[in-house]
C-alpha cells in the first residue's frame, strides 16, 4: 500500500523548505523527501557560513534567463523585504554586506533552523537519507518510488536543485523529471564560477598569484564592477564570478583596473612633477605593486623613468591596464560553480505557480529552473519567491 499526501516535495533545499512551508500553511498534508543526510545543506555553507539570505535591491533585472520576464510575477508576490520578516521574526541578527547583500550576524544554520521550525509548526514531514527510484503519473496525481516504498501525491513538487557542487549532493534529477514529463530544458552550464587560463597564459600571469583589485570585468555588453583575484590556475573574485555567467567559450574578458582612475593623465602629471621616478615605481602608487611590475615588464618599460616616455607610450601603457584582455581557456566547472545556469525550460511553466503546463500538479522550483540570480543574495531570493509561489497552489 502506498503512503499518501496531498503534496511530495523532492529536495529539502531552500527552495523546497520554503515550499513546504507554504503548502502546509494552507493545510496540505506535506512530505519533503531528500538523499541528502541534512536538510539545506547549500544554505549552511552559503555566504561563507553566514548566508546572504537575500538582496534587498532583488529584482528581475538581477536574473538570466531565456525568458527575462518569467521571474517577475514570483518576485513580485514574495520579496526580499517578505523573507527579511520571516527572519525578523526569529529574532535573527542580520547585516548589510555590501551592495545590498543581506547576511546573518552569527550562522546560516539560524536560516536553517528557522525554516524548519516553520516546517514543523504546519505538519510538513521531512524524510532525509531517502532515495528517490522514480516518479510516475498515478491517476490525478503522482506515485513517487522511494527507497523507503511507494508515496501517492496530488502534486509533486520539484525542488531538487541544479549540478553544481555534485560533493554536496546535487544530482540532475530535475531534469530527468522535465524530460520525463516532455518539457523542454535550456542547456545548462556552471555559473558564478571561477575562470581557468591555459598553460601558456599561467606562465605569464603565475607571480601574480593572490593579486587582487578593484576593477570593472566586462564581457560583451556585460560589466561587473567588483574584486578580481589572480589565483594559481586562472581568475576568480566577485567580478569573475559574476561575469562568468555571461562568458561563452571562446569569447574574451575585458578588466579594467583600478576603473575610477584616469591612469594615463597620472602618470602624464607624475612625469611633469617627477620625471626622473622610475615607471614600476610610478605604477605601484595606482596598482598592487605585482601588478605593477607585471605591467611594467610587460610593457618593457621597467628600469625607464618617466621622463623617457612619449605621451603615445603612457596611452598604451595605460590600456593594457585599463583594457586588459584576457582570453579564458575555460571554467573550474560544476565542482566549484556556486549555481547552474539553464535547466527547466520556463516556456513550459506557468510564472504565477511554476506548474508545468502541460502536466497540471507538476511544479518546478529553485535552482532547476532556467532563472539564474547574480551573486550576492538573489539565488536564495529566487529559490524563497519560487518556492513561496507553487507553495500557494500545490
Ligand atoms: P538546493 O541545491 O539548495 O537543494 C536541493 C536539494 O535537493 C538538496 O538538499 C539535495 O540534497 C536534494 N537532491 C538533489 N538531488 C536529489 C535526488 N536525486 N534525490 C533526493 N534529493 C535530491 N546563493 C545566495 O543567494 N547567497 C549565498 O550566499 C550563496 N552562497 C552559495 C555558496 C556556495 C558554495 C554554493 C554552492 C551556492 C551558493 N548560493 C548562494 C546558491 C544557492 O545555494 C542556491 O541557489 C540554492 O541553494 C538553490 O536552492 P534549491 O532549493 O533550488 O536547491
Amino acid at each position: 500500500m502506498a503512503e499518501k499526501k496531498d503534496v511530495v516535495i523532492i529536495g529539502a533545499g531552500a527552495a523546497g523548505m520554503m515550499c513546504a512551508i507554504e503548502a502546509g500553511k494552507r493545510g496540505r498534508r506535506v512530505l519533503v523527501i531528500d538523499h541528502a543526510r541534512a536538510p539545506g545543506e547549500k544554505i549552511r555553507i552559503s555566504g561563507g557560513g553566514r548566508c546572504n539570505f537575500t538582496n534587498i535591491h532583488a529584482g528581475p533585472k538581477n536574473f538570466l534567463s531565456a525568458n527575462p520576464h518569467f521571474c517577475k510575477s514570483a518576485l513580485a508576490r514574495y520579496g526580499a523585504r517578505d523573507f527579511l520578516a520571516l527572519v525578523e521574526k526569529y529574532g535573527i541578527a542580520w547585516h548589510e554586506k555590501t551592495l545590498g547583500q543581506l547576511f546573518c550576524d552569527h550562522s546560516a544554520k539560524d536560516i536553517i533552523r528557522m525554516l524548519l521550525t516553520e516546517m514543523r509548526e504546519v505538519g510538513a514531514e521531512l524524510r532525509l537519507e531517502t532515495t528517490i527510484d522514480s516518479v510516475e503519473r498515478h491517476g490525478d496525481g503522482f506515485r513517487v518510488m522511494t527507497g523507503d516504498g511507494p508515496v501517492d501525491a496530488q502534486s509533486l513538487v520539484i525542488a531538487s536543485g541544479g549540478k553544481s557542487i555534485p560533493k554536496m549532493g546535487a544530482t540532475g534529477l530535475a531534469y530527468k523529471i522535465a524530460e520525463q514529463f516532455g518539457l523542454a530544458l535550456v542547456e545548462t552550464r556552471p555559473g558564478l564560477v571561477p575562470l581557468t587560463l591555459d598553460p601558456a597564459q599561467l606562465e605569464t600571469i603565475g607571480e601574480l598569484a593572490g593579486v587582487a583589485a578593484d576593477a570593472e570585468a566586462r564581457s560583451g555588453k556585460t560589466a561587473f564592477r567588483e574584486a578580481v583575484l589572480i589565483t594559481h590556475r586562472g581568475l576568480s573574485g566577485p567580478a569573475i564570478l559574476q561575469i562568468s555567467s555571461y562568458w561563452r567559450e571562446g569569447q574574451d574578458i575585458v578588466l579594467r583596473l583600478m576603473p575610477d582612475i584616469d591612469i594615463a593623465s597620472i602618470l602624464k602629471a607624475a612625469r611633469r612633477s617627477n620625471g626622473k621616478q622610475a615607471v614600476q615605481t610610478a605604477l605601484a602608487d595606482i596598482l598592487p605593486r605585482r601588478l605593477a611590475q607585471f605591467f611594467a615588464d610587460g610593457a618593457k618599460l621597467t628600469g625607464k623613468q618617466l621622463a623617457d616616455l612619449s605621451d603615445k607610450t603612457i596611452d598604451a601603457l595605460s590600456a593594457s591596464i585599463q583594457a586588459w584582455t584576457v582570453k579564458p581557456a575555460g571554467s573550474e566547472g560544476y565542482r566549484t560553480a556556486e549555481v547552474t545556469l539553464g535547466g527547466v525550460d520556463t516556456s513550459g511553466l506557468d510564472s504565477k505557480t511554476m506548474q508545468a503546463k502541460t502536466v497540471p500538479g507538476l511544479y518546478f522550483i529553485g535552482e532547476c529552473v532556467d532563472v539564474t540570480g547574480w551573486l550576492g543574495g538573489y539565488n536564495f531570493q529566487w529559490a524563497w519567491a519560487s518556492g513561496f509561489a507553487a507553495g500557494q497552489e500545490a
